[in-house]
């Protein structure tokens, strides 16, 4: 079975990939000396799908496995929700060696790893992420929230995982839109670490992809690896994960300006990613050919690279409310070349107004 090993001394884990994984769940708990009450937490459309494997692959490992729902939606990351699987977890007498398994895209996992994180101070906690969303992104790295009526993931906490396993099966059943939004994390992490995975990935496509598991899982391989190796040296956010922030300043502000509702993340992120492309090219830093490359496997995966309908002046102002700015200046993550990206605060105002008006045009 794949693994990636995500060092982090006493927090280090593995991630496993493994087509049908899903099975093997109670058995690789088993491994981890946990207690034997396990609390899932999924929704209704992934329980339908795959709460049955995992809870008899529990039970057969000797777990007893309890299986929570929680409406699918953003709106779920909430304390209100928390509240409910905190009394949940007391009434089934959940205690402090019992582990926590989010079955879910992101919205499941930071919501099941804010419990597992807070709840007596902390318990097991186990990700099987089955958005691609959270396969190469969420699940990764330790970042547990839920949202504040004031903001997005502004109530949180760093928590690793005891393991992370990633069944790529549990893809067939996600709908276009979502492997959209994955993949233009996929791309990120070529542009900002790894030529070569951007050039592999440059010389494939959606449709095959969909239909190609086991080179899907080489991708989610690859993209862990690349987010393993950047959380790793930078567990808390102080230093080289702003780099995972490259097409995300943007990007934000997109989202922002849309109340969310408009683009999923990943779309988002790739009109983000051009824009920082863009502005990498007008500081000198990104050759023309890379900066068109960029914004050609982009859209060749069907993500947008151009958005429509904002008001310039919200895009701004929501711009300058990032919480990753620094002062008043933003911190931007462009890239030198594709493969290696950089950080700088010293970028005109102007610029980034062109930059924006092209964009939107
Ligand atoms: N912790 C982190 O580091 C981190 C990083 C990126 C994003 N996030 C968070 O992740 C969330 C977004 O996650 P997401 O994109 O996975 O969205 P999501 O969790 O909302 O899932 C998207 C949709 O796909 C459905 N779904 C999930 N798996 C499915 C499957 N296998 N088959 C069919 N349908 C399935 C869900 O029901 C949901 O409707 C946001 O809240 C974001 O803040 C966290
Ligand atoms: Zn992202």
């Amino acid at each position: 079975v794949p693994e990636v090993y995500v060092n982090l001394d006493e927090n280090s884990y593995k991630i496993k990939l493994e087509q049908r994984g899903l099975n093997e769940l109670g058995s690789y708990m088993r491994d981890l000396k946990l207690g034997c009450n396990a609390l899932v937490i999924t929704n209704p459309v992934i329980k339908q799908c795959y709460g049955d494997i995992v809870q008899a692959s529990l039970v057969t490992a000797g777990f007893t496995a309890w299986v929570e729902e929680i409406p699918a939606g953003e709106e779920t990351k909430s304390f209100a929700w928390a509240m409910q699987l905190y009394e949940r977890a007391i009434r089934l007498g959940m205690d402090r060696k019992s582990p926590i398994i989010a079955l879910g895209g992101g919205v499941v996992g930071d919501l099941a790893g804010f419990i597992a994180a807070t709840y007596m101070r902390g318990i097991p906690f186990i990700q099987v992420p089955t958005t691609l969303l959270a396969q190469v992104d969420s699940s990764v790295g330790g970042k547990v929230a839920v949202n504040h009526p004031l903001g997005k993931n502004m109530i949180g906490a760093f928590y690793q995982p005891k393991l992370v396993l990633i069944d790529p099966d549990t893809l067939n059943t996600l709908p276009d839109r979502e492997w959209l939004s994955g993949f233009a994390e996929v791309i990120k992490y070529g542009v900002i670490q790894d030529t070569d995975f951007f050039d592999l990935l440059a010389g494939e496509n959606l449709t095959n992809l969909r239909t190609d598991l086991p080179k899907m899982t080489q991708i989610i391989q690859r993209a862990c690896e690349i987010k393993a190796r950047v959380v790793s040296a930078d567990e808390k956010e102080t230093g080289l994960r702003i780099i995972l922030n490259y097409g995300h300043t943007i990007g934000h502000a997109l989202e922002s300006a849309t109340d969310y509702k408009r683009y999923t993340h990943g779309e988002a992120i790739a009109i983000g990613m051009v824009g920082a492309a863009r502005l990498a090219n007008l500081i000198g830093w990104l050759p023309d050919g890379e900066c068109q490359k960029i914004a050609a496997v982009i859209a060749g995966y069907g993500l947008p690279i151009r958005f429509s309908s904002i008001d310039q002046a919200v895009i701004e102002e929501r711009l300058y409310h990032d919480k990753k700015k620094e002062g008043t200046s933003i911190r931007w993550v462009l890239p030198r070349a594709i493969g290696g990206v950089d950080t700088t605060t010293d970028i005109p105002v102007e610029l980034i107004r062109q930059v924006l008006v092209e964009l939107s045009s």
